[in-house]
């Protein structure tokens, strides 16, 4: 793992800490003194602070990030994909989402990816041209630019096309994913020429040079959406794609739209909790969960019960994941009712602290699903306005679709897999779900993507992290953190566990539960299952407005990158 930079800032001499907070806590209060980035790699952080070295916002700094993801991260992010962009801007306190999620394209159909015996083909969801959802990443990019920043797209995106055309040293996490999505990458020659080493997995020290994508951006920079989902670029979208049997049209990229939408809002105990709502389902699932957990306290009661209750309440927040969540533009939802408190004091109402599972329990069919390989990625942004940036972006699994249509440098997503396919079969997580996020025509498959911000009277975090389905889990695992006042270090680093529903079973890393827990846990009549590698890359930002203080953490997991200047 790479070394991590954690750095605090503002700390003051403990002699004069009483005249100095009557000297500036009105303006502590209002403006944090430092600019803090945290996101999945160095050369995207930098990318980041440098903007706002020059003078841009926290959504400058978050369109440079983006692009730089896009082209040093492939394995989690890009251009051919999509994602959610959480923003508080602090002049008018506006809180908003950009919703760049992918839409299924105007030619699919509900059973795409199901044979003649009606069984789901996975294989045709994850990889090919057909997997690919219609990127809102470019549409987003742009639109924060022209809406939010200040400054003009050719300065945000110098950095990403510098990085990919000069070339830059791919990490461990790249090295280790192209070998799980090489016989996936070998098929398309346009991503075999960019992602291989001469039709090989590359090996450690490979420069990996995208001079295509660095022309794409620049036609971004240059013409704004036009540079991508109309003219040339589209053009070469379309054609690559239809070439090798996938569904886009030029209709498809032209009607693309991002849509602002407004974040959910909970209560957790004096914590204001702001996420993503759908179509993500991490809002929802993270209100409910708290929700039910508000009526535990938690502090006292030891660490078996605690995990048995958390685990509890994910379980029945993922059961609603699962039978109510899609895209809002298509299903009408009782989001209203899954977040009331009314709800969730129903919900807890069958949680028994002896044991497991419903009241009536149902044997899961769907194994644990491998979700070994590095997928989607996180950014965190603060700036010394107050403005705050929380973006999850993805092109879904490791490398996406690992399909690139010629002359464009642009990796799609297989985001087509977040979709339901066929009931009772899970997705690449392990996720099932039923008629509200089926496939249909310009539709948002149903994400777990849950950037998010914390609040209290003192502090303020700007958090997520990629990981599948265990996204949520995560980020609620980081709340419990926060509620209990620990260091931003401890919430990106502590071992974790996780509970989707289906499959029936606790998920934890090693270290996440003890021998002690695992006993206590099987007892209350859980199963669980240690996962066989690490999850999850959250970074985190953390402002602490009663003393200045301002932290950023990445996710010892991963090979990111946290700052403070
Ligand atoms: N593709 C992962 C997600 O959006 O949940």
């Amino acid at each position: 793992m790479t070394a991590k930079i954690l750095r605090v800032c503002g700390a003051v001499p403990q002699g004069l800490l009483f005249v100095y907070l009557l000297l500036i806590l009105p303006w502590v209060a209002a403006a944090p003194p430092y600019n803090a980035v945290a996101s999945a790699d160095l050369l995207a952080t930098k990318a980041g602070l440098e903007i706002l070295d020059q003078g841009g916002n926290a959504f400058d700094a978050a369109v440079a990030i983006s692009a730089a993801l896009a082209v040093v991260e492939p394995t989690g992010s890009g251009l051919g994909g999509g994602g959610f962009w959480l923003l508080h801007r602090a002049a008018d306190g506006k809180e908003t989402m950009i919703d760049g999620r992918e839409r299924a394209p105007f030619a699919a159909s509900r059973n795409m990816f199901l044979n003649a015996a009606g069984e789901f083909e996975q294989q045709r969801s994850i990889n090919g041209p057909l997997s690919a959802g219609i990127p809102g990443m470019p549409a987003a990019m742009v639109h924060l630019a022209e809406h939010y920043g200040r400054l003009p797209l050719k300065t945000t995106l110098a950095a990403a096309i510098r990085y990919a055309r000069e070339g830059f040293a791919v990490g461990e996490t790249y090295l280790r994913s192209i070998v799980l999505r090489y016989p996936a990458m070998k098929n398309s020659a346009a991503a075999a020429d960019i992602f291989l080493r001469n039709g090989a997995v590359p090996e450690a020290g490979f420069r990996l040079v995208q001079k295509d994508l660095a022309h794409t951006l620049e036609r971004i920079a240059a013409h704004g959406v036009a540079g991508f989902y109309s003219g040339p670029a589209a053009a070469a979208l379309v054609e690559g794609t239809r070439d090798a049997g996938g569904l886009w049209t030029l209709r498809d990229l032209e009607e693309y739209r991002v849509v602002e939408r407004d974040p959910l809002h909970a209560e957790y105990k004096g914590i204001r909790v702001t996420s993503a709502p759908p179509p993500s389902s991490g809002g929802v699932v993270l209100t409910e969960s708290l929700n039910m957990l508000s009526g535990f306290d938690l502090r006292p009661v030891d660490t078996i019960d605690r995990k048995h209750l958390v685990v509890e309440a994910m379980r029945r927040a993922y059961r609603d994941r699962a039978r109510y969540l899609g895209d809002p533009d298509f299903v009408s939802m009782p989001v209203e009712r899954l977040t009331s408190m009314a709800y969730a004091d129903e919900l807890r109402a069958d949680i028994r602290l002896d044991r497991a599972g419903f009241p009536v329990r149902k044997p899961s069919a769907i194994p644990a699903a491998p979700i070994e390989a590095h997928n989607t990625t996180h950014f965190s942004i603060l700036d010394k306005e107050g403005n705050r940036v929380a973006a999850t972006l993805s092109i879904n699994y490791a490398f996406g679709s690992c399909f690139v249509p010629p002359g464009t440098g642009v990796l799609l997503n297989d985001e087509m897999d977040d979709f339901v396919s066929r009931e009772g079969s899970g997705n690449i997580y392990g996720l099932t779900g039923g008629d509200p996020n089926r496939i249909e025509p310009g539709k948002r498959m149903l994400s777990s993507m849950t950037p998010t911000f914390l609040e209290d009277e003192d502090r303020v975090a700007i958090l997520g992290t990629p990981g599948g389905s265990r996204i949520i889990s995560m980020v609620l695992l980081a709340t419990l953190d926060f509620a209990q006042g620990q260091a931003a270090a401890s919430w990106v680093r502590v071992p974790r566990y996780h509970h989707q529903y289906l499959p029936d079973l606790i998920q934890y890393e090693k270290g996440g539960l003890t021998e002690r827990e695992i006993t206590g846990l099987q007892k209350k009549g859980h199963r669980l299952n240690e996962t066989s590698r690490p999850y999850g890359n959250m970074q985190v930002v953390l402002w602490d407005k009663k003393n200045g203080r301002v932290t950023a953490a990445s996710d010892p997991r991963g090979d990111g990158w946290a700052l403070v200047r």
